[in-house]
């Protein structure tokens, strides 16, 4: 490992993503690298796991500044690698860890073993889990753990093998907030469909805590566009909020029953508010562009402040579309003089799609 002083060099960026968009996931890393910064072989289709390597080391501090995850649409989580360590013994895997993680010359925050959500990586994931209470005695004992000192880098154990892990830094406020990436979340029991835990994840990885406590409140009205059978209505009334819930096809009972729904049957492209709500959120199995357009339309023209919604992603090309859709909205908003925010995300309950946040920032 080649580290300096107490700004380590990183040799690569590592990010995990849902298995089977790893083409997706470096080809953005890569464009924020910039091409001539990196040699990236192309990806192990299928394994989650992402590792662009960089042709020149680079300190820590400038990758964390230029890199950030809430600027990726398809990385889950982001640390910037400092090396590999190999030919882990079976019997002991902690110590040379500890060995190899004394070379970044920085104590840590956080102590994060990791491995990918594919079907390799699931028994990784276990042996990641089974170290992460001797890890962090023994990281502890040597003094490179300190908890409270959240400035510190956080250290990632990215297990590619069961005897091979990649370690890498992050800082808190630029890797996902919970263990790979993945909020891990249960179903309600009054949701009619599971779809319900897609919009309760959106709020959770596209807000921070701050945010979503500002712009999400009890009283306010949504909109759902696409809303049958009622999984999004449902976590929209759940949070307070009066939803006019716009589909063709039936709503479920439970979720009438709140007593917060208005069901409206009507096209979801043509239908509009008389009064502007606070959100539209949109689920409507259509062409993304033709989302992106609607959603655009919406906030631009102060119909609603902000909005969640899916882009249902094609089969080929799927970062060009998402690079299309991304100026469409850009196009529509710089046209009117509203300031505005666009966030895209795959979420864990994303599948062959993403999630966006597009709000009015003034
Ligand atoms: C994926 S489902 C939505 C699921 C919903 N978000 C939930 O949590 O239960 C897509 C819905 O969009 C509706 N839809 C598709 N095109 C529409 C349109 N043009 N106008 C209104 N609804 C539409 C369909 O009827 C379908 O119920």
């Amino acid at each position: 490992m080649n580290i300096r002083d107490r700004h380590p060099d990183c040799d690569s960026v590592i990010a995990l993503c849902r298995p089977g968009f790893e083409a997706e996931c470096s080809g953005e890393l890569v464009a924020a690298l910039g091409t001539a910064r990196t040699r990236s072989p192309k990806p192990a289709r299928n394994t989650g796991l992402v590792r662009v390597g960089l042709l020149n080391l680079h300190a820590f501090d400038e990758l964390d500044r230029g890199i950030r995850l809430s600027r990726l649409t398809f990385s889950r989580q982001l640390c910037f690698g400092l090396g590999e360590v190999a030919e882990l013994p079976e019997r002991d895997r902690v110590t040379p860890l500890l060995e190899a993680a004394r070379a970044a010359a920085t104590p840590f925050s956080a102590i994060l073993p990791e491995a990918a959500d594919s079907a390799a990586g699931r028994p990784l994931s276990g042996l990641a889990r089974r170290l992460v209470a001797p890890l962090e005695r023994e990281f502890t004992k040597a003094n490179l753990l300190r908890p409270k000192r959240l400035a510190l880098p956080r250290l990632h154990i990215v297990f590619a093998a069961p005897g091979t892990a990649w370690l890498g830094l992050s800082t808190a406020d630029n890797g996902a907030r919970w263990p790979m990436g993945i909020p891990r979340l249960r179903m309600p029991s009054g949701a009619p469909s599971r779809s319900t835990l897609k919009l309760a994840e959106a709020f959770l990885s596209l807000l921070d805590p701050d945010e979503l406590d500002q712009r999400l409140r009890p009283g306010q009205r949504a909109v759902d566009l696409g809303a049958a059978p009622g999984g999004w209505t449902w976590q929209l009334a759940q949070r307070g909020l009066r939803v006019t819930a716009i589909d063709n096809g039936p709503m479920a009972g439970s979720v009438l029953a709140t007593g917060m729904v208005e069901h409206v049957r009507a096209d979801g492209f043509t239908w509009r508010p008389q009064h502007a709500v606070d959100w539209m959120v949109c689920d409507m199995v259509e062409q993304p562009g033709r989302i992106a357009a609607l959603v655009a339309e919406w906030v631009a023209s102060g119909r609603c402040r902000q909005s969640i919604f899916n882009l249902k992603l094609p089969m080929k090309k799927r970062l060009d579309e998402v690079l299309r859709c991304q100026e469409i909205i850009h196009q529509r908003m710089r046209r009117s003089s509203i300031g505005f925010e666009l966030r895209l995300r795959q979420l864990y309950h994303d599948r062959e799609e993403i999630t966006g946040y597009l709000a009015q920032t003034r």
